[in-house]
């Protein structure tokens, strides 16, 4: 990884794909807007998604939820007891801290010196935990780590520490104008909750047979304590979360296969280099309880190694908590059989909004390269996948006083974007125009030039090699399905 994360906000921001949010109000913290081209790249990621795992296959239901559910809902999931993050204030300056997270930096320098093994057995001694996941720990396993560890506070250096507190992430609200406890309702932290609350339903109107998945993309909201790092975990952000429910005995080879196209996806879909993406299956003790299997997703960002998506094996875990506590039967019925049990539920969960923040990284590069005259030049441009570039074609008239190319530009760009699209651009010089052009990721310009008012031809740009080639008007269908733009 050779961007930092300074260098994606600059540009994110100068190229009109993320802004901050109520930014003339001097922004809201950790909150970003998507701009025209952050827009149309995320709404590419999207769509890849809906085709590849919902469009392409007949054992994949399509949904969309509402964001407030019935607290009952997370009573069940367990969200109402369980999610939150161990905080500790420093009594000299007030700063709040995440205590697992500053014994997690700990161990992270001491993996510099020490395999995990070595640590695992020097905190076992010092401490008496048989893990190396802190938010597992019990409160006094942190403190005592806190205390051993001679932990110090950030800001101003001093060791004296509070109690520590649990800090639920659930934003909540009220539906109504009575505003107690029986109208407070939740914003949702994952979309996932409903494709569980709603199985029964689903199954009633489809009568879908195992397995199967139910798909759903949205929006999700978690009172971060520690956000930031741009669109990598800000607190309003969006989930494409996938339930596939599985017979209960087969749910391993499910997960492999469930990590197979999840990898497949990231790679050959969305086009992210291999180099930076890793599938990391979790160590039996960083697993949920729930969980039998799950494969950590992770990315190379500037910051280091860190998750893009989840790939877990839940069991029965989800669909049990809600038949116990709506006391409603959510079995499957087997159609052969008669035979009635709990399915098993494999999870990817995809992080849209961190999609969009790895793609940006994964394409943009500042390139030297030599022009015709073999000068050294510079450039900035976000490379690889024209599946996810927002625009596909740039159409530049070359000289925008002869209206006779302005006429043959304005027609190619109405003709391709029915299908693709595109952006006219008639400002500057064609150099300047390319250099625009690279920097928001078109893949390919077209010039309209003298020549076009004889015979239509147009010269079409790659923007990876800077290629220029000629082309016929009736040869611009085949040249597109050629290159697969889509
Ligand atoms: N239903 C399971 C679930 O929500 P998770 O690991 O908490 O699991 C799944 O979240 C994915 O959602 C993560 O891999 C990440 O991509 C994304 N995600 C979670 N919190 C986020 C945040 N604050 N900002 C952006 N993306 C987030």
């Amino acid at each position: 990884m050779t961007v930092d994360l300074d260098t994606i906000m600059a540009w994110a921001k100068r190229n009109g794909f993320v802004y901050p949010g109520s930014d003339i109000y001097d922004g809201l913290a950790n909150a970003w807007d998507m701009w025209p081209y952050g827009t149309l790249l995320k709404k590419n990621i999207e769509k890849l998604w809906w085709q590849e795992f919902q469009q392409k296959r007949d054992d994949m239901l399509a949904l969309d939820a509402q964001i407030f559910m019935d607290s009952k809902v997370w009573k069940a999931s367990g969200h109402l007891d369980d999610f939150s993050d161990p905080l500790i204030d420093c009594k000299n300056c007030n700063n709040r801290q995440r205590v697992d997270k500053m014994i997690e930096a700990i161990m992270e320098k001491l993996r510099k010196e020490k395999t995990d093994e070595q640590i695992q057995k020097d905190f076992s001694d010092m401490l008496g935990v048989d893990n190396l996941v802190p938010e597992s720990w019990t409160h006094e396993q942190m403190l005592d780590a806190m205390d051993k560890l001679d932990i110090n506070c950030p800001v101003c250096g001093a060791n004296d520490w509070t109690e520590i507190r649990e800090f639920k992430l659930m934003f909540e609200t009220h539906q109504g104008v009575i505003k107690d406890e029986s109208t407070k309702v939740y914003l949702r932290p994952e979309t996932a909750q409903w494709i569980f609350v709603n199985f029964k339903n689903v199954l009633d109107t489809t009568r879908q047979q195992l397995p199967f998945g139910i798909a759903q993309t949205g929006k999700a909201f978690r009172n971060e304590i520690t956000p930031g790092k741009f669109l990598f975990r800000p607190r309003e952000f969006e989930q494409m979360e996938i339930e596939y429910f599985v017979k209960p005995w087969n749910e391993d080879e499910r997960l492999e296969k469930w990590k197979d196209l999840s990898q497949k996806w990231w790679i050959e879909t969305i086009g992210i280099n291999p180099e930076n993406i890793k599938f990391r299956q979790q160590d039996k003790d960083e697993l949920a309880h729930y969980s039998t299997g799950t494969y950590d997703v992770e990315y190379n960002f500037p910051w280091g190694w860190d998750e893009l998506q989840w790939v877990a094996s839940r069991t029965d875990f989800d669909l049990n908590a809600h038949m116990e506590d709506s006391d409603t039967d959510l079995r499957y019925t087997d159609p052969y059989t008669g035979k009635k049990y709990t399915p098993y539920v494999i999870e990817p969960s995809w992080g849209l909004t961190r999609a969009v923040c790895a793609a940006m990284f994964d394409a943009y590069e500042d390139e030297t390269y030599e022009d015709n005259r073999w000068n050294e030049k510079q450039r900035t441009v976000l490379h690889f996948d024209k599946k996810i570039a927002p625009i596909k074609f740039a159409i530049f008239p070359l000289s925008k006083k002869k209206d006779e190319i302005v006429d043959i530009a304005k027609e190619i760009n109405q003709k391709l974007s029915q299908k693709y699209q595109c952006k006219l651009d008639m400002k500057g010089s064609i150099g300047k125009r390319y250099r625009r052009q690279d920097e928001i990721w078109t893949p390919f310009c077209i010039t309209v030039d003298f020549d076009s008012i004889e015979d239509g031809s147009v010269t079409i740009r790659d923007r990876d090699s800077m290629k220029q080639i000629r082309v016929q008007p009736e040869e611009l269908e085949e040249f597109m399905e050629d290159r697969q733009v889509v």
